[in-house]
């Protein structure tokens, strides 16, 4: 049963929660049958499927999109449809956009910084808000941790207390030390979903090419659990090589359930 944003909230210092990215319906398909209860369409699908050098350069028309393949492929799955850069640029913009990625299927929507009046005004119009704060990849300079400073750490704390108090039901911690990871999830009332952020957070997020071992590079806090480009690379030579020797079609094998005559 899809869980709402105050079932997530509950979870908080009872379950950890587990959230992946998704972009494509087949992919949110087996994420939806492993039970992971929250999926997340980031921006990063410019990064990691479109092959864009920055976030900056998604649009609201590319989540909107991939937002409505995710939830073909999940319809009983909470999906958070993140706003991408300058379309929560002020408050009435981010609702008209907000309300494009709950039109698509959306359950919440994720916005990066302390924001604090957008997110007011989305959730006083009845929209569920993740904030997400640390490393803001829309706006960040590098890539490098955020917070290894005293005054640093104290900014992105001062921030995720605005975007609770704002009305955020969760919030997201990308790349900070282990212990400020801990130290927002002590303080905070709201879900922390660490990426890079250590293991005390309410749950972790994975992007799923990273978990999947697709791409050419992964950042060094996440794990993957299968080498997929490889097999790509394996499939399409294999695949060539058949079709050279004229061994395909003739050697077509009927998985069970493939609905192959
Ligand atoms: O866009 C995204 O996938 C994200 C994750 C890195 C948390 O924001």
């Amino acid at each position: 049963m899809k869980k709402h944003a105050q079932a997530l909230m509950e979870m908080k210092g009872r379950t950890p929660i587990a959230m992946l990215t998704a972009y494509t319906c087949p992919v949110a398909r087996a994420v939806e049958r492993a039970s992971i209860p929250v999926i997340l369409v980031g921006d990063t699908v410019g990064m990691v499927e479109m092959g864009f050098e920055s976030t900056r350069d998604v649009t609201i028309d590319h989540m909107t999109y991939h937002v409505g393949a995710v939830r073909r492929g999940a319809p009983e799955t909470h999906i958070i449809g993140d706003l991408p850069y300058l379309t929560d640029k002020d408050p009435d913009t981010a609702l008209w956009n907000a309300r494009r990625l709950i039109a698509a299927g959306a359950d919440s929507v994720k916005l990066e910084g302390a924001k604090t009046e957008v997110i007011r005004h989305l959730v006083d119009n009845g929209i569920a808000v993740v904030g997400h704060t640390g490393l803001t990849p829309q706006t960040a300079k590098s890539f490098t941790k955020v917070g290894r400073t005293e005054q640093e750490a104290r900014q992105v704390l001062e921030d995720a207390i605005a975007i609770q108090e704002a009305g955020a039901f969760m919030i997201v911690l990308e790349h900070i030390p282990y212990d400020l990871g801990a130290t927002l999830t002590d303080t905070l009332g709201i879900p922390t979903i660490g990426i890079g952020a250590g293991p005390d957070c309410d749950g972790q997020v994975l992007v799923i090419n990273d978990a999947l071992g697709l791409g050419d590079y992964w950042p060094p806090f996440s794990k993957q659990y299968a080498h997929v480009s490889r097999t790509i690379l394996q499939v399409a030579e294999d695949f060539a090589g058949e079709v050279a020797s004229r061994e395909f079609p003739n050697n077509i094998i009927a998985f069970p359930g493939s609905g192959k005559a």
